[in-house]
């Protein structure tokens, strides 16, 4: 009874997007990542769901600000290790909390390796928090109701992944015309 008094209070995108399982994204499809967001020393550069850290160390080596979101506490600290270890610790925010709850108005670039379900969760938020022009760059999950500017396939460890990258003002515009 007392878990079902908890979960009548909990949205129900939150119970649902602890499911996502820590899988890193493959080193291979970093450095196509970061060519897809055009990283600069401007960039706001998000992970919603940063693992070990991998992907913002990758954006913070190339100049960028970089903001590490991870729910769970042993990877927001081996994500904080392996940025030390990179000489990168200082241009990271590390945030040990739910996506759902991180404000990401200052983003310039958000990266996602979730699922579409979660996507669709994080949609709404995306769309009132994100300044147009802001890109969004999902592996091998849509993000529902939008569009992509671009998508691009790859071949890595014999399996086939998808690259989606969005941009805030045109994707989310062009599915409502
Ligand atoms: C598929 S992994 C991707 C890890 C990392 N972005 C990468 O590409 O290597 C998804 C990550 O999201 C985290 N996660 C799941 N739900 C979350 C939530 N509500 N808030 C923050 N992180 C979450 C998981 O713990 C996991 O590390």
């Amino acid at each position: 009874m007392r878990f079902a008094g908890i979960f009548a209070v909990l949205p129900l995108a939150e119970i649902e997007s602890y499911d996502v399982p820590w899988v890193p994204t493959r080193r291979q499809l970093i450095l196509h990542i970061m060519r897809l967001a055009r990283i600069t020393r401007d960039d706001v550069f998000y992970d919603l769901g940063c693992g070990d850290g991998r992907v913002v160390i990758e954006a913070a080596k190339l100049g960028a600000r970089a903001v590490c979101v991870e729910i769970r506490r042993d990877l927001i600290e081996k994500a904080k290790e392996n940025a030390r270890q990179a000489n990168v610790y200082d241009r990271i925010t590390f945030i040990n909390d739910s996506f759902f709850q991180v404000d990401l108005r200052d983003a310039t670039v958000v990266y996602m390796y979730l699922l579409t379900r979660v996507n669709a969760a994080l949609r709404p938020k995306l769309e009132k928090e994100l300044q147009p022009g802001t890109r969004v760059i999902t592996l091998d999950f849509e993000i529902p109701r939008w569009k992509p500017v671009h998508v691009e396939k790859h071949y890595v460890a014999g399996l086939l992944r998808t690259l989606y990258l969005y941009v805030v003002g045109v994707s989310n515009s062009l599915v409502n015309l």
